[in-house]
Formats: structure tokens, sequence, C-alpha cells
């Protein structure tokens, strides 16, 4: 008789996300003609940039020609594609070889994947809030999740596990890190980064670090990538998206690279690059040939150029937000190098009770911080996805309707 994989009990069933829809829902409903201001959700708003647009018709072009059609592709990507990849962290003084680049359709499926390629026995850890899939997906996996407090005393950036022999905690084997984060909109700087890195090669942990905002980083000396940091490539895995990068939410592109150095307790370098090797080419047949020559063109020097334009955009949504927010007597974070703004509820409200108030009064939605784990109970994550004139409606509706 078939049996169930148990661990689905163990989380819950996406109730968080259908019920912010369900109270919007309820109150359009009994407030025929009220328009609401969406700052909820992270998803792109603005088209695709012309440098960007040409590729993705050059590989709808392509498929209409014998000459030039191609059926399915290798499944780690076109290797035109994994050079590009390779050359653009070249570009940013990060050496990673075409055989390390896995091209994807998008982050997400990978940050779920990945851990199929560790132990059962896995712990993991991740921070919290976070990003709900690591979560999620490493408890459906039956793996043992624990938490990396990120709080307004840390500036919300978790710090590496203590080892019990440190008085307390526990060894984890994963740890996963994302930055600029989602939802707390903060970035990790490089010291922060050593301390993990450095946890990793003492304990011969590994961790995952989802890359997928590093576009929106408008300061140098913070890292885009992991491998920035020295003896990365030993202990690490990136994961990286077009989804914000360059408004491929709907096309789907992402990467992942799995170097070659890496190593676990039970494997030599080069190991586990083939084990992801394998995963992938069994159980993924390559990202779309029109959507990986799209992605061409987002990493060409014109859809670079472009593509951060448009990202400059969003960025200048999240100053109006945060400046709007802040005037108007909140306390928020994040919003500087990422598209999300980390608001603090007034008077102790609980995101809930705080997302009932913007809805009721403002008509805003925003999204509650608690969605993100337990430590984000208090908060909400405003989004700076969105068409100016929303955002400024939203902010100035704030401004009006509502007192801190
Ligand atoms: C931190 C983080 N990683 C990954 C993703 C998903 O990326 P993709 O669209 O490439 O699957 C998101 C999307 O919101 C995200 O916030």
């Amino acid at each position: 008789m078939a049996k169930i994989n148990s661990h689905y009990k163990d989380v819950s069933e996406g109730y968080f996300f259908l019920e912010t829809t369900k109270r919007a829902k309820a109150f359009t409903d009994s407030h025929p003609g009220v328009e609401l201001l969406k700052l909820g959700i992270g998803n792109t708003t603005e088209p695709i940039v012309p440098a960007v647009l040409e590729g993705l018709k050059r590989g709808v072009e392509k498929l209409g020609s014998a000459e030039t059609y191609t059926g399915y592709g290798d499944e780690q990507g076109d290797t035109r594609l994994r050079g590009a990849i390779a050359e653009w962290y070249a570009g940013r003084k990060v050496s990673v070889e075409p055989a390390e680049v896995f091209v994807s359709d998008g982050a997400k499926p990978d940050c779920a994947n990945i851990s199929s390629i560790f132990s059962d026995e896995s712990v993991v850890a991740i921070g919290d809030p976070v990003y709900p899939v690591y979560r999620d997906s490493n408890i459906i996996a039956g793996k043992r999740v624990v938490y990396m407090p990120a709080l307004e005393e840390n500036g919300f950036i978790p710090e590496p596990p203590r080892e019990p022999r440190q008085g307390r905690g526990e060894h984890v084997d994963l740890i996963f890190l994302c930055s600029p984060n989602n939802p707390t909109g903060t970035v990790i700087t490089r010291e922060q980064l050593k301390t993990f890195v450095e946890y990793a090669l003492e304990h011969k942990a590994i961790i995952v670090f989802d890359a997928a905002y590093s576009e929106y980083i408008r300061d140098a000396a913070l890292p885009k990538s992991i491998y920035e940091i020295e003896g990365a490539k030993q202990c690490a895995i990136e994961i990286q998206s077009l989804s914000k990068a360059a408004g491929f939410t709907g096309v789907r592109l992402g990467w992942t690279i799995v170097p070659k150095e890496l190593v676990a307790e039970d494997a030599s370098t080069g190991t586990l690059n083939q084990m992801w090797n394998r995963r992938q080419t069994t159980m993924f047949n390559g990202a779309s040939n029109i959507a990986q020559e799209g992605g061409l063109a987002v990493l060409s020097p014109e859809g670079q150029r472009q593509t951060h334009e448009q990202i400059d955009y969003y960025m200048e949504n999240a100053r109006i937000i945060r400046e709007g927010l802040t005037k108007a007597g909140y306390t928020v974070f994040g919003g500087v190098h990422a598209p999300y703004i980390w608001l603090k509820c007034p008077s102790g409200l609980t995101s809930w009770q705080f997302f009932d108030q913007l809805l009721e009064k403002a008509h805003v939605i925003a999204t509650p911080g608690s969605g993100f784990g337990d430590r984000g109970e208090g908060y909400m994550r405003v989004s700076a996805y969105g068409h100016r004139e929303n955002i400024e409606r939203a902010v100035r509706s704030i401004s009006e309707n509502m007192r801190v």
C-alpha cells in the first residue's frame, strides 16, 4: 500500500499568503469601489528592457528556421551561456569555470532541490525570518531545521551557529544564507560573511548562498557573491536568478554554482559538482532555449546597462517608501541595497493586527513579517515592486490616514 511523505504534515498548507488574499478580498467585497494599493507582493512590474527583449525574440526566431532550430539542449545549460556567466563573475574578480555553472529555470527550484545531494541526517541552519522556501523544502525532505535569529539587535544579520562546546547551540551541516535579504532588505557585510565561511571551513559545513538580489547592491564594499570571500569555493554553493535582476519572474532563468573545490566530510574535490550534475541530468531537462537566449542578452554590456537602470527605478521606489514612512514616524530597516523595507509595527502591534489597520485605514496591502518566521512577528515586509504612481499613492495614504 502506498504511503505518503508524512513530512508534508509538518509544513503549513500555504495558509499564510492565502490569508492575506482572503482578508483583502473580504475588505473589497464589503467596500465596493475601494481600490487597494499593493506593497505586498515581491513580483516585478516593469517591462523587460529592449536589449533583453531583442535576445528573447532572437530565441523565438531561431526556432522558426530549420537551420537554427534546437530541441533539447544540454541539461546544464547552453555552452555559450555557461561561458558568459563565468565571464560575468570574472568581471567581478571572481573565478568560476563554465563546468561549475548549472543553468536552471530559476532560483526557487534550486534552493529547494539542492539539499537532495546531502545526507538525510544533515542539520540545516536557516535565518529567522527568511524566504520560507529553505525551511519548507528541507522539512519536506525530512531534514532537521534549526534557526539563526535575525533581530534588530544584530541588524537582522544572523550569526554563525554556535558549537556545543561553546556552551549552547549545536553543530550544523548546511547553512542557508540570503543576501540581500528577503524579507528584511538588509545585506551581509564582507566581515560578517567571512565569519560564516570560517565556520563552514572549520566544521566542514556547506553554505548555500542565495544571491537572487545581488544586483540591488549599490555599495562596492558589500559582497555580491560569496566567492568574493577567500576559501568560499571550498565550502559554498551559490544560487542566482534573473527574476529580480532582469524581470524574468515569468520567463524563468537562473543558475547554481557548484565549485569543483567544494568538499564535504565524505566527499573530496569534484564529487559534489558531479553529484549535482547527476541530479540535474536525471531530474531536469534544461532551461528553455528562448529564456537562455534572453539570459545571454541580459549578460551583454548593453543588457547589463539597461537592466541596472531598471533596478535603479525599483530602488527609487524603495527610497520613496523608506523616506516617506520614516517621515510619517515609522521605524524602518533595509531598502537601501534591496527592494524590501522591513517596518517595525508601531505600539507593539502584531504583524496581523497592523496588516488589518493598513488595509482598513490606508487601503494598503503589505506582507506580515510573521509569515517569514517566528522572529518576523511584529514586523511587515513592504515591497518596492510597483509602478511609481502606485508607490507614491500608497505612501501618501499611509501618511495621511494612519497615526503612529
Ligand atoms: C530570496 C529569494 N530567492 C529566490 C527567489 C525565487 O527566484 P526565482 O524566481 O528565480 O525562482 C525569490 C523570489 O522571491 C527570493 O526572494
